[in-house]
């Protein structure tokens, strides 16, 4: 399973990218906005540190718009990945953009019948948000189960990259049901290592061995 961190902080990324463990980064305007920084210079310097897939969102919503900025972004470095929005224009320029050669991660996906419209068109990444579907008292992980088995019936390029990750389980459960990818906040990658089990087993095997050497 590939990992990538869903962040636009630097030294989020340096800190996981130093375990060998950031596969690629996925911003947002949201993330984007939180770092408070020049959209172009951090897309740059995100390119710099990771060589797999970093994400850069469109804020346009229509398709002249999405096309502008996403020929731009794909400029900015040969790993950058245009972000549309799942909407009939980001569909459109979805597909435009892949006849261009030009990476398209589409995003804000809450349906089976989304993500095979993405993949028609031509994604190479599609994103699913779970957290923002059990927000709702719905089923994320059902909707990755049916987006990768809808997959598996055809030769699609297209990979399932789990967004809105909310907390350890979800990574496990995605990576369980075989999605490509999860896109997971620094936050829960920390907890991710974590288990109260793990520290106590360490804290004994300390104190028994102290014993043993008095
Ligand atoms: O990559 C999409 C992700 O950033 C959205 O997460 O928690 O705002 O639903 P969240």
């Amino acid at each position: 399973m590939q990992f990538f961190m869903d962040t636009a902080n630097l030294e989020e990324i340096k800190k996981y990218a130093a375990l060998g463990l950031v596969d690629g980064v996925t911003t947002n305007p949201t993330l984007i906005a939180k770092e408070g920084v020049d959209f172009e210079k951090r897309i740059k310097e995100i390119c710099e540190i990771v060589a797999g897939p970093v994400s850069a969102e469109v804020l346009a919503t229509d398709y002249e718009g999405m096309l502008k900025e996403a020929r731009t972004y794909a400029k900015w470095a040969p790993n950058v990945y245009v972000k549309v929005p799942m909407t009939f224009d980001g569909i459109r320029a979805c597909k435009t953009l892949f006849d261009e050669g030009i990476h398209v991660n589409v995003t804000l996906v809450f349906t089976v019948n989304q993500a095979l419209l993405a993949a028609k068109a031509g994604a190479k990444l599609i994103s699913p948000f779970v957290g923002r579907l059990d927000d709702i008292s719905e089923d994320g992980m059902a909707l990755i189960s049916d987006i990768v088995e809808m997959l598996s019936n055809y030769r699609y390029e297209a990979q399932v990259l789990v967004a809105s990750v909310r907390h350890p389980r979800h990574v496990a459960d995605a990576a369980i049901l075989g999605a490509d990818v999860a896109t997971i906040p620094a936050a829960v990658l920390d907890k991710m290592f974590l288990h109260p089990l793990t520290d106590k087993g360490i804290a004994q095997f300390l104190a028994d061995w102290a014993k043993f050497k008095k």
